[in-house]
């Protein structure tokens, strides 16, 4: 007896190492930035230990993404879910990788397409030549509305920030009358010196006040207001997203504005100075930008994969009890994964090959900015 009461401390001192592998090999630490993500990401927890789902899932409170992608590169967690500007940082930056990426259409990792929007009615407009021309953006360091135009002109030579890389002095000087919402923000703007001229084609709200706020009191902030910015023939062209036009039709949006558009209005310009019509954005776009994914370190990819497989397998396709690409019930929208999620897809390429070649090619032309500031002043929610 006594000689096997020595022996037991010592068999599980050497039974230690092997124990807390096995379980850190099977367990997976999720980044939440939410109350509302942190309780989906309890409730997913629970259920998958519930179904006896092999791993154990961990929810770790985190202060925003920038704050993830530290715990993640220090070991403190293993994943979290990021937009396509965030993953670039993450790579580019920190070395991170990406195991999953979401599908929406069930075919590719596409979220959507950057397409640029005119009446059909201005004649003797391109792409190619847009100096002097007046836009409408969403926002100020918006991936749609400053990312992407912006990248494109830079890649086709239209605007160049030189030594100072100070972009927003360029696009002023490029463009006309414009509406970048938020440019004259503190938070954009610390000199109180970035140009006048891109806010002079926003309209604030009913009282003319919030001019160029970077919130929806300015009628031509956000997707729908750029639209709205062109539809109301203050900018030739808006910067949207593919679906924008189609997400204010049909009285989903009941503003007159919305209400008197008409599809034979609008054109699509193309990156090759010709244009389209509006359903032909998979051909006419400024680029196209990836879904979110799962950013992981590089060695834990497969790991990560794995476990996911197994959430989505029991609750990716759920009509009862919980489910994985649903917050309905957590009082937000798109908590781990985005809601549209038709399901997560692996990604065995590096994150490069997930933000593809018209995405990475618009990010490539902020590289004087430093990528890390940049990228994550960029409003990715
Ligand atoms: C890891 O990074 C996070 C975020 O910066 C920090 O709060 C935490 O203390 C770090 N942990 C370790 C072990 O370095
Ligand atoms: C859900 O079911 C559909 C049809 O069987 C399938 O195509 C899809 O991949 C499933 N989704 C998940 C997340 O398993
Ligand atoms: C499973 O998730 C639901 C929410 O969808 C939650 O109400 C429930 O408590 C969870 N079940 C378990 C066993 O944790
Ligand atoms: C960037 O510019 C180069 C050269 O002008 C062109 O070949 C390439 O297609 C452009 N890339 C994108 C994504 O527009």
């Amino acid at each position: 007896m006594e000689h096997l009461e020595r022996r037991l401390p010592l068999a599980l001192l050497l039974l230690l190492p092997v124990l807390s592998f096995f379980l850190l090999f099977c367990s997976v630490s999720w980044c939440v930035v939410s109350d509302a993500e942190e309780q989906k990401c309890l409730d997913l927890a629970s259920n998958a230990t519930a179904r006896n789902i092999r791993g154990t899932l961990q929810c770790v409170r985190g202060f925003n993404t920038r704050d993830c992608m530290e715990k993640i590169k220090n070991g403190t967690v293993d994943a979290c879910s990021m937009f396509a500007d965030d993953i670039y940082a993450a790579g580019l930056c920190q070395g991170l990788d990406v195991a999953a990426g979401e599908s929406h259409n069930g075919v590719d990792g596409i979220g959507y397409y950057v397409v640029a929007m005119a009446r059909r009615s201005s004649s003797d407009l391109s792409l190619l030549e847009m100096h002097e021309r007046s836009s409408c953006h969403p926002g100020i360091r918006t991936t749609v509305g400053w990312t992407v135009p912006i990248g494109y002109l830079v890649n086709t030579s239209q605007i160049s920030v030189g030594e100072q890389c100070n972009f927003p002095r360029a696009v002023g000087n490029f463009f006309g009358y414009s509406c970048v919402p938020g440019i004259k923000d503190p938070l954009h703007d610390p000199r109180g010196n970035n140009p006048k001229n891109l806010c002079e084609a926003c309209i604030g709200d009913e009282n003319d006040r919030h001019i160029c706020a970077n919130n929806p009191r300015e009628r031509h902030y956000g997707e729908s207001g750029a639209l709205r910015c062109v539809a109301e023939n203050l900018g030739d062209v808006a910067f949207v997203k593919h679906t924008t036009v189609f997400d204010n039709l049909d009285g989903k949006n009941q503003e007159s504005w919305a209400l008197d558009l008409e599809l034979e209005d609008l054109k699509l310009l193309c990156p090759d100075g010709t244009e389209a019509a509006l359903d032909d954005f998979e051909r006419c776009h400024l680029a196209a930008v990836p879904a979110n994914a799962v950013v992981v370190r590089l060695e834990d990819k497969c790991r990560v994969w794995k476990y996911l497989e197994r959430l989505q397998n029991a609750f990716g396709n759920a009509t009862e009890g919980f489910s994985l690409f649903s917050s309905a019930g957590y009082g937000e929208s798109d908590l781990l994964f985005s809601d549209s999620t038709h399901h997560l897809q692996r990604v065995l390429g590096s994150y490069t090959s997930w933000l593809g070649p018209s995405y990475t090619t618009m990010l490539q032309a902020f590289e004087c900015e430093g990528t890390r500031d940049a990228v994550f002043l960029h409003i990715s929610k």
